[in-house]
C-alpha cells in the first residue's frame, strides 16, 4: 500500500477517533485502517446478499412465503436487504446448551476513563509488576538505563510490547502453581516512546537494531514469594530471548520452496527472526505457538518487485509499495522487497518454540498457512489428531483450522512434527446457522495450476488467495479463538471493522460499520474438532450502554458493562470466558480491560469488568497459573499516543525521567484458602 501518514483534521476511522491513537496505528499495523482492505476477491454482490436474505427468511419462516419476501426485499433495494439480514439477531439458533455455570463472585470495577494512569483491580485483589521492558535477564546485564540503551543491552533484556503470555510450570509436567517459565510475545516497538531523540524519517542504526532486538519473545523463570508476589529469576539458565535476528527453521510443505529462497538463504530453510508476534497458543506437548501477525508493515518497495505474480500476492497481504514506516530497510536490505522480493514470504507463519529448552531452534510451521495470524489455539480431535484454530486479523479476511494427519501421542518428543502434515481449511458461515470448513488442498476445486497455484507450498504461502477462490466468509478482523473446556464449543472474536458498510453485512458479521466487535460461538459436528461442518450463532455484539445493537446472548443489556473491541480470550476450568480488549480508549473513552462472562446458565452473557490497564495501554496476555489463583496480564504500549518527553503514562515506574515500559503483571486475591481468580 502507498503510505500516506494521516494528519490532524483527517476523517479518522472510528477505531482511531483521536489523533493520539494514531501512534497505535503507525506501529502496531502500519496504518492498516487507513488503507483499503487488501481483500479484493469477488466483492459481495447485491445478489449474494439477496440470496442470504432469502435463505435466512426461508429458515425462519419455513414456508413458501420466503421467496416472495426476498423478492419484496429485492424491490426495496440493497439497504432493505442489509437491514433484513442484520436484524433481528436470533439467539439460541445453534441450540448451544451447557450444564455447568461458572461462579463469578468478584466485585466488578468501574471501568476507568482513558486518562486514568493506573492498573486497576477489584476490591480484595492485589497485583505486582513482575517484569518490564529493559529488565536484565542474564547475569552481568546492566540495569536498564533509558539514556544508555544499546543493541547489545537490548539483546539481553526483556523486550518491548508484551502480548501473548503463557505460564509453563517448573519442573515440566509438575503443575506447579508457584514456579514456572513465562513465555511472552514482544509484538512491536514504539520508538517514539523508547528513544529521547527519535526521528521517524531518519532513525539511527542503533535505534533500528534496538527495535529488531526488542521484537520476538522472551522465556523467563518466575517464582512466587511467600507474601504472594511474583518475581522473575535474574540469571536463570532457562531465560532466553528470541528476536527479529534469531535463526528460525522453516518446516513443513513450503520449506525449501523457491518462493522461500533468498540470497542469504538459497535453500529456503532458515529465516532470521519472527515479526509482530501477537497472540499464540500452547500445545499438549508443552511447546508455545507464537504467531506472526502484521508482518507486512516491516517491508518496503513492493511496487519495485519485478515479478508480476509476486507483486499481486504481496498486494493481497498489504505489503507497502513504498518505504516502510520504520525504515529498517535503510540498514537491513532484506526488508527491501526491491532487493529481496521473497523475504516477505518467510514471514506470516506460526512459530513453535520449546520454552523448556533454551537451545532449541524455533520452527515456522508452514503447514498452518501464511497470513496475519492473530493466535493459534490447539485442541485435540476425537481421534487425537491435533487441531489448530487461527484467525487472520484483517478486515474482510478469514477464520482457519488445521487438522493434522497424525495423532498426538503423550510423552513423545516428536509430536511437533504433527504440525508439518495435515489439512488447512477456511470457514464459511452460512446464513442459516450452519457452517463448513473448506479445505485448502492443491488440485481440489479451484486450487490448480490454471488458477496460479503450482503446488501445495504455494497454496500455503498465498493462503489468502486460495481462501478467496474457495468462497470463505469475509469476517470483521478475526482475532483470538478458544475452545470451552466444559462444553467443547468454540468461540471466535471479531474485533471490529469500521469499513464494512450496511450493504456488506452478513449473518456472521451483522453490523456495518462494526465499531465495537463481536464474538461468534459454534459447535463442530459431533463436538469433534476435526469435523468438516458446524453450527454457529452470535454470542455477543459489543458496545457501550445506549448502543441499540449490542447483544449479550439474550442477557438484559441494561445490566451489562460497556465493552468494546474484544481481542484475546481465555477460558477458566469452570467454563467462564475471560476477554481482554484492544481499543476501548478510541471507541468508548475507557481504558482497555479484562472482563469475565459466563457462557452457561442464568448468567450467560452477563459481562463484568475485572481489571483495567493504564493510559494508552492495550490489555493483553492473559494467562492463569494451573491452579487459577494468579492471572498474568501483559500491559502493552502504556502511554502510546505521547512521546518520550511527554508520555501519556509513566507506568510502571511513575518517575519523571523514565519512559513508560510495557510489562507483565500478576493479579491474585489475598484471602484464606487461596481462592481462584474470579471466585
Ligand atoms: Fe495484534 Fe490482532 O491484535
Ligand atoms: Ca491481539
Ligand atoms: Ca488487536
Ligand atoms: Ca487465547
Amino acid at each position: 500500500m502507498a503510505l500516506r501518514v494521516p494528519e490532524a483534521g483527517d476523517q479518522l476511522p472510528m477505531v482511531t477517533s483521536s489523533v493520539d491513537a494514531l501512534q497505535h496505528c503507525r506501529w502496531s499495523c502500519g496504518f492498516e485502517c487507513f488503507h483499503e482492505a487488501p481483500n479484493r476477491s469477488e466483492a459481495r454482490t447485491f445478489q449474494d446478499v439477496l440470496q442470504e436474505a432469502v435463505s435466512r427468511r426461508a429458515v425462519m419462516k419455513a414456508g413458501a412465503g420466503a421467496a416472495a419476501a426476498g423478492l419484496m426485499l429485492l424491490a426495496r433495494g440493497p439497504a432493505a436487504v442489509a437491514e433484513a439480514v442484520s436484524s433481528p439477531i436470533r439467539p439460541g439458533r445453534s441450540g448451544l446448551e451447557v450444564q455447568a455455570a461458572g461462579r463469578l463472585r468478584f466485585t466488578p470495577i468501574d471501568l476507568p476513563v482513558s486518562s486514568v494512569d493506573a492498573f486497576v483491580v477489584p476490591d480484595g485483589y492485589t497485583h505486582n509488576v513482575v517484569i518490564a521492558w529493559g529488565d536484565p535477564l542474564f547475569a552481568g546485564t546492566p540495569a536498564f538505563d533509558p539514556a544508555a540503551q544499546t543493541p547489545a543491552r537490548q539483546a539481553a533484556q526483556f523486550g518491548y510490547n508484551a502480548d501473548y503470555v503463557q505460564f509453563s510450570p517448573l519442573p515440566a509436567g509438575s503443575g506447579s502453581p508457584h514456579r514456572g517459565l513465562l513465555w511472552v510475545n514482544h509484538e512491536y516497538t514504539n520508538p517514539e516512546l523508547m528513544f529521547p531523540d527519535y526521528d521517524p524519517a531518519a532513525p539511527t542504526r542503533d535505534q533500528v537494531d534496538i527495535e529488531l532486538l526488542a521484537h520476538g519473545g522472551s522465556v523467563v523463570e518466575l517464582a512466587r514469594r511467600r507474601d504472594g508476589t511474583w518475581t522473575y529469576v535474574l540469571g536463570s539458565a532457562h531465560n532466553r530471548r528470541i528476536t527479529a535476528l534469531t535463526p528460525i527453521e522453516l518446516t513443513g510443505p513450503a520449506a525449501g520452496d523457491p518462493l522461500l529462497r533468498t540470497s542469504a538463504d538459497p535453500t529456503g530453510h532458515s529465516v532470521l527472526g519472527m515479526l509482530n508476534n501477537c497472540a499464540g497458543g500452547v500445545t499438549p506437548w508443552g511447546t508455545i505457538l507464537a504467531c506472526e501477525e502484521n508482518f507486512n508493515q516491516y517491508f518496503a518497495n513492493a511496487a519495485a518487485v519485478a515479478d508480476e505474480r509476486t507483486r499481486a500476492w504481496h498486494a493481497r497481504y498489504g505489503l507497502p509499495t513504498g518505504p516502510s514506516e520504520r525504515r529498517w530497510e535503510l540498514y537491513h536490505p532484506r526488508f527491501d522487497l526491491a532487493a529481496e522480493p521473497n523475504e516477505a514470504f518467510r514471514h506470516g507463519w506460526v512459530v513453535e518454540v520449546d520454552p523448556y529448552d533454551p537451545d532449541a531452534t524455533p520452527r515456522k510451521r508452514t503447514a498452518l498457512g501464511r497470513f496475519k495470524h492473530e493466535g493459534a489455539t490447539v485442541t485435540l480431535a476425537a481421534d487425537s489428531r491435533v487441531v489448530v484454530y487461527s484467525g487472520d486479523d484483517e478486515r474482510f479476511d478469514y477464520v482457519y483450522k488445521f487438522v493434522s494427519d497424525g495423532r498426538y501421542r503423550p510423552g513423545r518428543h516428536d509430536n511437533g512434527q504433527l504440525l508439518d502434515a495435515g489439512t488447512l481449511s477456511v470457514a464459511r458461515f452460512n446464513p442459516d446457522g450452519t457452517g463448513e470448513w473448506l479445505p485448502l488442498v492443491h488440485g481440489a476445486g479451484p486450487l490448480t495450476a490454471a488458477n496460479g497455484f503450482a503446488g501445495q507450498a504455494e497454496v500455503l504461502i498465498n493462503a489468502r488467495g486460495a481462501a478467496d477462490l474457495l468462497g470463505a466468509t469475509k469476517m470483521d478482523r478475526p482475532e483470538d479463538i478458544e475452545r470451552n473446556p466444559v462444553t467443547g464449543a468454540i468461540y471466535a472474536v471479531m474485533t471490529n471493522n469500521t469499513r464494512r458498510t450496511a450493504a456488506q453485512v452478513d449473518a456472521a458479521n451483522p453490523r456495518g460499520p462494526n465499531r465495537y466487535g463481536h464474538i461468534i460461538e459454534w459447535h463442530e459436528a459431533g463436538d469433534d474438532a476435526a469435523a468438516t461442518t458446524f453450527r454457529w450463532d452470535i454470542f455477543m455484539l459489543c458496545g457501550p450502554a445506549g448502543d441499540a445493537s449490542r447483544y449479550f446472548a439474550g442477557f438484559d443489556p441494561s445490566l451489562v458493562s460497556d465493552i468494546a473491541t474484544p481481542d484475546n480470550v481465555l477460558f477458566d476450568q469452570a467454563g467462564n470466558l475471560w476477554i481482554v480488549t484492544d481499543g476501548q480508549p478510541g471507541t468508548i473513552g475507557r481504558n482497555d480491560a479484562m472482563f469475565a462472562v459466563p457462557v452457561a446458565g442464568a448468567e450467560r452473557g452477563h459481562v463484568r469488568p475485572f481489571l483495567a490497564v493504564p493510559s494508552g495501554a492495550e490489555c493483553t496476555g492473559p494467562a492463569f497459573t494451573p491452579n487459577e489463583q494468579t492471572v498474568f496480564i501483559a500491559v502493552q504500549h502504556p502511554g502510546e499516543g505521547g512521546t518520550f518527553a511527554a508520555p501519556l503514562s509513566r507506568w510502571p515506574d511513575f518517575a519523571a525521567d523514565r519512559p513508560p515500559r510495557p510489562g507483565i503483571t500478576a493479579t491474585w486475591r489475598a484471602a484464606p484458602g487461596d481462592p481462584r481468580i474470579g471466585s
